[in-house]
């Protein structure tokens, strides 16, 4: 029997990419194993999106082969493994194989070879349509599933490293994205999360040609599915056709994440991002005037090439005007091949760290605030299980907030099961609460 083991770092989409890879592989009559000792094929699928994650690559390549023992296989997928390409067999010459997530459908031939004895082989092209779909997927939950509905990405943000990691962006045909959703639902998922790096510019290239909103109005009416979440919206492509669909449609989940990245507009147009500080507002105004109190949140990188004290300033200001719900913030990270490294008037570190800090504690104080308004309401929350320290059932509103709760009669959840809670306390990154009947 032929056995792997599979790490994975980085978004949503790569979870949900080596959950496709591990159906893959059992397909192929692999069996899954939990310690790299134990597999005779080890696969790294990573992340490029910061930070020197290329280092970071090689020197966990480095461990896996001192951990692993002798005769193993190595394999990296994912986006350093695009965008090193087969820079990695120098680096690494112990690893055989190297595939990009716009290769994936090749991942089966790859592995024959591999089998046949083949020492180096890839999948690094980049010129493809295909999206990556099997119907082997192995998913880690019974009760939340990912679908990709989109892959790749046909922006240009100056800092952003995913074009050249992912390849041009390509939707799946409605037919097939509406076939895994009944599928799904008639497995018992109640939950699903609709993928794509930018989930909203998903465009049909079948005959039928729906748009994200109308898409997202479909998969609301599959019998059985209970909550519908999307993930990542890029503000340019948001229409108010998607907060319509959100408003009628009580199955689609009150959250949007709205990546804005900064407030100010002439950072936004170095960094390249389509859109301006008014023309985003317009979109959350559609969003907060919607009767479902839709949650917000959003990324934010401070720090960008150029990024004045003032355009930091304006960055605060949006935060405070928007009052966003949770928020990703980073430093900006030069990456390779991206445009920005051409850019003068970089920060150093110690002044992205202070604005880093500055915007955090700031978004920690409208979390508490908001958070504290929500004492006294009633939610739905789907258990997603115990925590044994605290005793509390740990739970997920339809907000996308973590609510912990305990259940006077003593009674037992399981995950995946659906329960209505009180709020009675919060604090900044949950909420705490007490079932109702
Ligand atoms: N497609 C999504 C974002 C995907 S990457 C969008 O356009 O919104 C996730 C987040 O990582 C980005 O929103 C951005 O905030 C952050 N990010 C990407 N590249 C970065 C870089 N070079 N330095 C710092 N943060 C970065
Ligand atoms: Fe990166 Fe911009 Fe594409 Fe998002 S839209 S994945 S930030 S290039
Ligand atoms: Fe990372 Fe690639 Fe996702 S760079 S964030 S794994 S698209």
């Amino acid at each position: 029997m032929k056995t792997f083991y599979i790490e994975t770092f980085g978004c949503q989409m790569n979870v949900h990419d080596s959950e496709k890879v591990i159906g893959t592989l059992v397909q192929r009559g692999y069996s899954r194993v939990e310690e790299p000792g134990d597999a005779e094929l080890i696969l790294y699928n990573t992340c490029s999106i910061r930070d020197k994650a290329e280092q970071k690559v090689f020197s966990r390549l480095q461990q896996f082969k001192k951990d692993a023992g002798k005769g193993k296989v190595f394999g990296v997928l994912g986006c350093v493994a695009q965008q090193e390409g087969e820079k990695i067999f120098e680096r690494s010459p112990h690893v055989s194989l190297v595939c990009g997530s716009a290769s994936y459908n090749k991942l089966g031939d790859l592995l024959v070879r591999i089998e046949r004895g083949a020492r180096r082989v890839t999948g690094l092209s980049l010129d493809t349509e295909d999206t990556f779909e099997t119907e082997a997927t192995r998913r880690d939950s019974p009760h939340k599933a990912y679908i990709t509905i989109i892959e790749g990405c046909d922006k240009s943000c100056a800092y952003c490293v995913v074009p050249f990691t992912r390849g041009p962006e390509r939707s799946r045909t409605s037919e097939s994205i509406m076939r895994e959703a009944h599928e799904l639902a008639q497995m018992g998922y109640t939950e699903i999360q609709l993928l794509g790096q930018n989930v909203n510019s998903y465009l049909d290239p079948s005959a039928a040609g729906w748009n994200f909103a109308t898409l997202l109005r479909y998969i609301a009416r599959v019998e059985g599915l209970r909550r519908v979440r999307f993930t990542t919206s890029h503000p340019r492509d948001f229409g108010k056709d998607i907060v319509d669909a959100i408003d009628e449609n009580p199955v689609l989940c009150n959250q949007v994440h709205l990546p804005v990245q900064a407030g100010s507009d002439s950072v936004l147009r170095a960094m390249q991002r389509l859109y301006t500080r008014d023309e985003y507002m317009r979109r959350i105004e559609w969003l907060k005037r919607s009767p479902r109190e839709i949650a917000l949140s959003t990324d934010i990188i401070v720090g960008f090439p150029g990024e004045t004290e003032k355009d930091f300033r304006m960055t605060l200001d949006l935060m405070d005007e928007v009052e966003y719900d949770s928020m990703f913030s980073f430093k900006y990270s030069p990456r390779p091949n991206t445009s920005a490294l051409q850019l003068s008037d970089a920060l150093d570190e110690n002044e992205k760290g202070r604005r880093l800090a500055i915007l955090q504690e700031k978004q920690r104080m409208i979390q508490i605030r908001r958070n504290a308004g929500l004492i006294g309401r009633n939610e739905e929350v789907m258990v997603e299980g115990l925590n044994k320290a605290t005793g509390q059932w740990i739970g997920r509103t339809a907000q996308n907030r973590t609510l912990n709760f305990t259940d006077a009669a003593g009674r037992a959840f399981e995950p995946g099961q659906y329960a209505n809670v009180a709020v009675t306390r919060s604090g900044p990154n949950s909420l705490a609460g007490e079932t109702v009947n």
